[in-house]
Formats: C-alpha cells, sequence, structure tokens
C-alpha cells in the first residue's frame, strides 16, 4: 500500500470553503480548520509522498457527546469528532481507507460505509450483530477498506440502533488522478446532507417505541448539513449559505441522512441536471425538483444563470402511509450570488403525496448507456415487504392499534438480530443456532398484496432467517410493497452490492405482464431502491461479492420493526472470489 495524504489538502481546503459561508458552529469550524492545519502540518512532515495514484487516507473517528443547540434547546448528541454532520471523506477511486473509530459515549457503536461495495471485506461493512460486534463504550476498532471501481457521492453512519440520527457524513469519491467526471468539471462541489433533528435523546425515542409497541414519535424538523434552516424557530442564525458567482456551475452532493423520511429537495428558480445517484452516473436529465429515499444520494448540477440574488434550497417530506403522522416541516439553506443581499426567494415544493411527480421523477433515471445487466436468471426472488403486527393483551406494552405491537417483515419473517454473537462470526466460525437458512424465496402465503388483505395474515413470524446464494449467480428479485395496515414507498438498501432497477410499477408484480417491459438495455444502478407505494420494483444483480450481507428497509422505524433479512454469498474459485479473514481487531461480543 502507498501511503501520501494528499487527501488533508483537500479536506482541508472543503472545510474553509464551508467556514467562510457557515455562519453557526463558529467555534467548532474553527477548532477543525486548526485541526486540519495541524494534521496536514504533521502529515506532509512525516509521510513522503510515494505514489500519486493510490493513496492511503488515515482518520480518527472519536464517537462522542457534544453539546449543541438547535431549535431554542441545548441538547447532548452523539458525534464523531464532535462535528454534526461529521466529518466529509475525500477519497478517490482506487484509494485505500483506514479509519480507527473509538468509542467514547455511552452507547455500543459500529460505523457503516453505505454504498462501498467492499469487495470480499463484510468485516469492515459495519452493521451491528451483523457483520460484527458493537464497539463498547471505551473500545475502538479500525475499518480497513479500499475504494474498487466506484466513484461519486456516498456516506457513512452508525448502523447501531438509532445512532445514525446524528452520527452521519458524506463520503466522496472522486475519480482517479487524471480521470474526470462524464460531465464538464463544476467550479464549486457542495455535500447537501440531509437530516432529521430530534429535541429529545434518540436512543430514548427508540426505547420509548420499542417498549410501547406504538409508532415512536416523529422529529422535531428537517435539517440541511446540520442546520433546520429560516424558517424554523431559533433557526435563522445558523442557516447554512453557500455562495456562488454568477455563471459557475455548482455540483450538489444531495444525501438523504435522514433516519425515517424519504424527502423532496429543489432550488428556487434553478434548473437541477441530475448524472448520479448512489455513486453511479446516470444518463443526464433536468428537472426541478428531486426525491431521495433514506440512504439513496442524487448528484445534480446547478448552473447559476439567475437573477443576482439569493434562492433557498428546500427539503420536506414526501409521506405516502395513510393517516401516520410525518415531520411536515421545511428545511431550508440559501444559495447565494455574490454580492447578492435581497430577500431570499422560496421555491415550491410538490405537496407530501404526489406520487406522480416521483414516478415521473424515478422513470428518468437511467445508465448513461448499454448495461450488462443479467439477462438470464438463476435466482428468482420474490419478496413481500411491509408492516405486520403482533398481537398482545392490552397494556402499556401494547400500544399498537387494535392489541397489537407494530412490527415490519420481509415475506412474513420479521427479522431479529442475534445477540450472542454476529451472523457473519457466527457464519465462518460454523457457530450453530445463531440462524437459520430458510428465508422464504417467495411468500409462504400468496395473496393480493395490495388488495385489502385478511387480518389473519396481518401477523408475522419473528426469526434469523438468512438466504444463501452460490458465488456468480445472477439473482433477481422482486420487492413487493403490501397494503397491511397501509401501503407505503420503501427504500431498501442492500449491502455490499450495486444492483440493477429493472422495472417498477404499481399494484401486484404480474410477470406476464411486467417481465416483458422491464428495461434491460440502459437500467441505474443503485444501492437503495425506493419501492413504490402500493407497488413493486425489479432489481437484478450478479451475486460477485462473498460473505454476508444485509438487506433491509433504511427507514430505521422499519427497520427496528423486523423489515431486514441477510444474504450470505458462497465463496467461489480462488483467493479473489473469497472471503477475506477477519481483522485481529474485530470486537467481542
Ligand atoms: Cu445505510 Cu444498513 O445501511
Amino acid at each position: 500500500m502507498s501511503c501520501c495524504i494528499i487527501h488533508y489538502k483537500y479536506t482541508t481546503i472543503f472545510c474553509n470553503k464551508i467556514t467562510l459561508v457557515n455562519t453557526t458552529n463558529t467555534m467548532d469550524s474553527v477548532i477543525s480548520y486548526f485541526f486540519n492545519a495541524i494534521l496536514v502540518a504533521v502529515i506532509f512532515t512525516l509521510v513522503p509522498i510515494t505514489n500519486a495514484n493510490e493513496e492511503t487516507h488515515y482518520h480518527e473517528f472519536n464517537v462522542q457527546e457534544q453539546a449543541v443547540k438547535r431549535l431554542c434547546k441545548s441538547h447532548t448528541i452523539i458525534t464523531v469528532n464532535g462535528q454534526f454532520p461529521g466529518p466529509t471523506l475525500e477519497v478517490r477511486n482506487g484509494d485505500a481507507v483506514i479509519v480507527k473509530v473509538t468509542n467514547k459515549a455511552r452507547y455500543n457503536v459500529t460505523i457503516h460505509w453505505h454504498g462501498l461495495r467492499q469487495m470480499q471485506n463484510p468485516w469492515a461493512d459495519g452493521p451491528e450483530m451483523v457483520t460484527q460486534c458493537p464497539i463498547m463504550p471505551g473500545n475502538s476498532y479500525t475499518y480497513r477498506f479500499s475504494i474498487q471501481d466506484q466513484e461519486g457521492t456516498l456516506w457513512w453512519h452508525a448502523h447501531s440502533r438509532w445512532l445514525r440520527a446524528t452520527v452521519y457524513g458524506a463520503l466522496v469519491i472522486h475519480p482517479k488522478l487524471g480521470a474526470s467526471y462524464p460531465f464538464p468539471k463544476p467550479k464549486v462541489e457542495l455535500p447537501i446532507v440531509l437530516g432529521e433533528w430530534w429535541n429529545r435523546d434518540i436512543i430514548s425515542v427508540l426505547r420509548q417505541a420499542l417498549f410501547s409497541g406504538a409508532a415512536p414519535n416523529i422529529s422535531d424538523a428537517l435539517t440541511i448539513n446540520g442546520q433546520p434552516g429560516d424558517l424554523i424557530k431559533c433557526s435563522q442564525q445558523g442557516t447554512i449559505k453557500y455562495s456562488v458567482n454568477s455563471g459557475d456551475t455548482v455540483l450538489l452532493r444531495v444525501i438523504n441522512a435522514a433516519l425515517n423520511q424519504q424527502l423532496f429537495f429543489t432550488v428556487a428558480n434553478h434548473k437541477l441536471t441530475v448524472v448520479a445517484t448512489d455513486a453511479v452516473y446516470t444518463k443526464p436529465f433536468t428537472t426541478t425538483v428531486i426525491m431521495v429515499g433514506p440512504g439513496q444520494t442524487t448528484d445534480v448540477l446547478l448552473t447559476a444563470d439567475q437573477k443576482r440574488g439569493r434562492y433557498y434550497m428546500a427539503a420536506r417530506a414526501y409521506a405516502t402511509a395513510r393517516n401516520a403522522p410525518f415531520d411536515n416541516t421545511t428545511t431550508t439553506a440559501i444559495l447565494q450570488y455574490k454580492y447578492a443581499t435581497s430577500r431570499p426567494i422560496l421555491p415550491t415544493l410538490p405537496a407530501f403525496n404526489d406520487t406522480n411527480t416521483v414516478t415521473a421523477f424515478s422513470n428518468q433515471i437511467k445508465s448513461p448507456g448499454k448495461t450488462d445487466v443479467p439477462l438470464k436468471i438463476d435466482e428468482n426472488l420474490f419478496f413481500a415487504v411491509g408492516f405486520g403486527f403482533f398481537n398482545c393483551s392490552p397494556g402499556p406494552r401494547c400500544q399498537g392499534p387494535n392489541n397489537t405491537r407494530f412490527g415490519a417483515s420481509m415475506n412474513n419473517v420479521s427479522f431479529v438480530l442475534p445477540t450472542r454473537t454476529s451472523l457473519l462470526q457466527a457464519y465462518t466460525n460454523k457457530i450453530p443456532n445463531i440462524y437459520t437458512l430458510d428465508f422464504p424465496p417467495t411468500p409462504p402465503v400468496k395473496f393480493d398484496y395490495t388488495g385489502n388483505v385478511p387480518r389473519g395474515l396481518w401477523q408475522p413470524v419473528r426469526g434469523t432467517k438468512l438466504y444463501k446464494l452460490k458465488f456468480g449467480a445472477n439473482v433477481q428479485i422482486v420487492l413487493q410493497d403490501t397494503s397491511i395496515f397501509s401501503t407505503e414507498d420503501h427504500p431498501v438498501h442492500l449491502h455490499g452490492y450495486h444492483f440493477y432497477v429493472v422495472g417498477q410499477g404499481f399494484g401486484n408484480f404480474k410477470p406476464s405482464r411486467d417481465t416483458s417491459r422491464f428495461n434491460l438495455i440502459d437500467p441505474p444502478q443503485r444501492n437503495t431502491i425506493d419501492v413504490p407505494v402500493g407497488g413493486w420494483a425489479a432489481i437484478r444483480f450478479v451475486a460477485d461479492n462473498p460473505g454476508l450481507w444485509l438487506m433491509h428497509c433504511h427507514i430505521d422505524t422499519h427497520l427496528a420493526w423486523g423489515f431486514a433479512m441477510s444474504f450470505i454469498v458462497e465463496n467461489g474459485v480462488g483467493p479473489s472470489q473469497t472471503l477475506l479473514p477477519p481483522p485481529a481487531d474485530l470486537p467481542r461480543c
């Protein structure tokens, strides 16, 4: 491995840019600026630059408490290095990354590098009790991985209960040195990290919901780069502002880091040209609004071609579940042309339930050209996904609708995490009785998934059921939403993979009608697909990454209720198709 930290130079430049325009957290920014500056100085003197093409990036992530003030209240949150959002990692395709995570807070924690393929290396993937035991308070674990053939916008987040509410940051992968974007290089690049803010301690919000069986409290505000913005009480001081020159083209790397909410995002008076989703380039197309599901990223180009002025960028909920409360606030940041002082102009956003806009948007997302989507399918899977309810006898622990506790399931299985050891360790060390391999490839009972589902089918079974795939298998999964309790769009994320989205539709998937309409030419590739509300999405991938990989709804409420399953992908032939051995410092349970 080569050693070079040109990287910190970029980080510093980047932080610098943010410091100039971010009017809050001045102390934080100053501290982080000096921290970076010192780091650069130290590292440039200590580490000789040996190979400019492949770098190794060292980072220390201290998971620690930090008091921050939002919505008129001071509140202690869990952060990385006291920063909220956490530090942006900037790397190049081909680079290696080493992040030492030290837990200085009071909760168990793990970090997940969302969307990174982690070839043969689920040890660095992060989901708690799936690929590793958590890092307990006082302990540390070093994530070591490399970026292989990926570029664009990803992100990292805690993958331990609901800590990702505040423990997240952008992960930007630039093209290799000498390589370029498939579009003219933008003047400015800005990560736009969308989040959700609770006035309460997030772990207590989760605990309360898991105790009562009811739905958890909704968030108190939405945020852009940690700030609710001008429309929210006590937030004007902190509103994020980005300065641009007239005529500049800006790359906005929009990341939905919200815990539980799909979001619309738009910028007043400006067109957005979509160029990538989930760190895969797309055929460029122009729109005024995008929808980003939790876990997803969308890169858009914006040209500052309007009257010199100030324009709000804004995000608010796309919410489809019937009668379910959601955070209906609007978060804003300001895009300001240099020297403009006028009042910022507000954009109009689609209605909260505007599924037509979402469909029109997502239908335009395509790969730039002909792809190598698998045509012959070895594993034809059909997963019915959605809510479920556990009957209970009335009492404080039975606060779901009509004497139930809320649950969620995939093919009627409500996923339960193991407690003794992680699934990956149970798999590699052949520890019995941690999981079973009987996850059903199709729903155990077929029913009219999006019709009026009889109550008898509302209660799932709990289990830790996995599904085994042969190395190299061509896999198709149809994800079918159900109308148990309510239909809803679900952002389903597969770890360790990118998949092609070959089709989407409403109602029940009908193979005889829908298969022939699949896009097998230029389907987009993603790591998270927002399955249409009351509809289905069909995805395809080649099982070329051995290991154990979680698939789940990226709405953390649904994940906590059991909307998850896991694949084991067997080893292929030879060292390049075999799971790597575990690192020596892998945390113990
Ligand atoms: Cu971004 Cu399993 O998550």
